[in-house]
């Protein structure tokens, strides 16, 4: 079912239709036409909402974008993806595995490596890829904003540079960097103000009883479109409806959520499991709580960079 084109009957339809399975889903190993021919750039695609960095607009089993789009990537050991940029932001955020990221900038990168739950914000126009060095494939949930669609700019493509040369994402042997919050290196600085360690962030208990950490938005890395924060949810912890005026999306990492919608005095609610998710459109009441017998970590995006301005009360 998808959500542009179905009339739906009621508010169960609705919400399943904003509901994204990951076992109704199958990866893309064909979303990104610049990978092909180039076994050493290869990568799949699970698309939930939009189509992300892939022309794959039209994919009707996923969800329409208003703000930010969300899939998964995945990608296997030794594999990369070479530098390019984007006239928009994007967010890496590792779900498994450590991938290497890197920025480029006058012939000088620097490399971060990024393991579960950190994120870095790739910030316009800056040249970045990414490798996978270690020996587990990496899994991870990519964002952009939905602002200006236009394909990647490419500054070093294999088709187009030496294999070595577009591996290392343009840095000429000896001009790699390993990241380093003290270095005074200008791309040092600046990718250290949008590298995020899940180990390194505050963790915030809100007063409805669960915990947030704020990657980006008021608190985290400075963004001006999507705020995004991860969730921690003990066992039978919930709260009231709320609603904004831009829609939010759940992504499960770990544990199960219940999310309800409600709508003139009728209540609809879905589980999620690992890597479900639900977008929840602009001014629909919706709830969340945790049935489950162990902890939910939920990977929470709203479709603005303002301050929050919603107050959760314990269900
Ligand atoms: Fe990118």
């Amino acid at each position: 079912m998808t959500v542009q084109d179905t009339k739906l009957q009621t508010l169960a339809d609705e919400l399943r239709a904003h509901t994204g399975r990951f076992t109704d889903k199958q990866f893309d190993w064909k979303a990104f036409p610049s990978n092909v021919g180039f076994d050493e750039l290869s990568r799949a695609q699970m698309r939930y909402i939009g189509a992300g960095g892939s022309p794959k607009v039209g994919d009707n089993t996923t969800l329409k974008p208003d703000n930010f789009t969300l899939s998964l990537i995945y990608k296997e050991p030794g594999k990369y993806a070479a530098c390019h940029s984007h006239e928009i932001e994007e967010s890496f955020l590792i779900i498994d595995g450590a991938l290497i990221v890197g920025w480029e900038k006058d012939g000088d990168v620097v490399e971060v490596n990024l393991g579960p739950k950190d994120m870095i914000l790739n910030v316009r126009e800056i040249g970045h890829g990414f490798r996978v060095d270690g020996v587990e494939p990496v899994m991870m949930s990519i964002s952009v904003d939905v602002g200006k669609p236009l394909p990647p700019v490419y500054h070093y493509h294999p088709k187009e540079h030496p294999p070595e040369l577009a591996r290392a994402f343009g840095a000429q042997p000896g001009r790699t960097q390993v990241f380093d919050r003290t270095s005074s290196h200008p791309l040092q600085q600046l990718i250290a103000k949008y590298v995020v360690r899940h180990s390194e962030l505050k963790t915030h208990w809100d007063d409805a009883g669960f915990s947030r950490k704020i990657y980006c938005g008021p608190g985290g890395v400075e963004v001006d479109t999507c705020r995004k924060e991860m969730l921690g949810i003990p066992s039978r912890v919930g709260v009231k409806p709320f609603s904004r005026d831009v829609e939010d999306a759940f992504l499960v990492l770990e544990g199960s959520l219940t999310v309800g919608w409600e709508e003139n005095g009728e209540k609809v609610e879905i589980e999620l499991g690992p890597r479900d998710l639900v977008k929840t459109p602009a001014g629909r009441k919706h709830w969340f709580r945790n049935n489950g017998a162990g902890h939910a970590t939920v990977w929470y995006i709203v479709g603005s960079g303002s301050p929050e301005l919603v107050k959760f009360e314990a269900a």
